[in-house]
């Protein structure tokens, strides 16, 4: 979708992140596919304006097994760790007050319409693709689905819909399996030890205002893990391994 609303290219992210948390936000429309309430948006500020998705908590649809309206605070805490590794696979998301209440504002990101999701998913030789499974390990992303990847023009890939995270139970769901058992790269490794004692700092103090301090404490665990490991986990088998539908 474009529409004039998309920011300037180089919009840097600070910039995102102030233009959503202090934007005007005007409702454009809905996003019809989408399991919870999902709108389109424009966020305005002193004259530039960002398209962006806007997830009121009280649209959030209730699951079994994650307390109720948790879901924003989820995508923002996806968001700080994707900030944390440097790695910006997560576009900016900040939670705030909306026109339908408290919820996560996202800044919406133009896809590529011509790349083959079910191609995309089973590359190998991407290494964003093979970040974002390092980053989908960490916080534990039980929806990893094809539809959930975004391809830009520049040739980017972005995660989104990150609502089923941090779970205190491994629930480890993607299509993104084609590294399991394999060992990580040295950049993952090096990531993850910057992350591993970020989390002891200033990322852990922000995870600790949109978690609870066990699904903070499972969290470090998994980097622990990740690092002992030192390989891509692999299904473990007590859990459906691929979302469905997987796109
Ligand atoms: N930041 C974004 N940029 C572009 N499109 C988005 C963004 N976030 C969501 N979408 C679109 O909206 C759809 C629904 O959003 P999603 O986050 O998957 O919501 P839900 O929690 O309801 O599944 C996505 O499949 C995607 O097409
Ligand atoms: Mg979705």
């Amino acid at each position: 979708m474009t529409d004039g609303l998309t920011p300037p290219k180089a919009l840097p992210e600070d910039e995102a992140l102030v233009l959503l948390t202090l934007g005007e936000l005007e409702v454009e429309g809905q996003v019809l596919d989408s399991s919870n309430t999902t709108f389109y948006c424009s966020a305005t500020l002193d004259g530039v304006a960002a398209a962006c998705v806007y997830k009121p908590m009280a649209g959030e649809r209730p699951l079994w097994d994650f307390p109720d309206g948790t879901l924003a605070e989820r995508e923002v805490a996806a968001y700080a760790v994707s900030a944390a590794t440097g790695w910006a696979l997560v576009p900016p998301t900040v939670l705030r007050d909306g026109p339908a209440g408290e919820g996560m504002v996202q800044l919406w990101i133009d896809t590529d319409e011509t790349v083959d999701l079910g191609r995309l998913v089973r590359r190998r030789n991407d290494a964003t693709l093979r970040r974002i499974a390092v980053l989908d390990a960490v916080i534990n992303n039980g929806d990893r689905k094809g539809g959930h990847l975004l391809p830009t023009v520049e040739g980017r890939i972005y995660g989104i819909d990150h609502g089923v995270t941090f779970n205190v139970d491994d629930k480890l769901r993607t299509v993104l399996w084609q590294w399991a058992g394999e060992p990580l790269t040295a950049e993952a490794v090096d990531t993850l030890i910057a992350l591993r004692a970020d989390i002891d700092g200033p990322l852990g103090e922000r995870l600790m205002e949109l978690l609870t301090t066990r699904e903070v404490r499972r969290t470090r665990r998994r980097i622990d893990r990740l690092l002992r490991s030192a390989i891509h986990p692999e299904p473990s088998g007590d859990w459906p391994a691929v979302p469905w539908p997987p796109f």
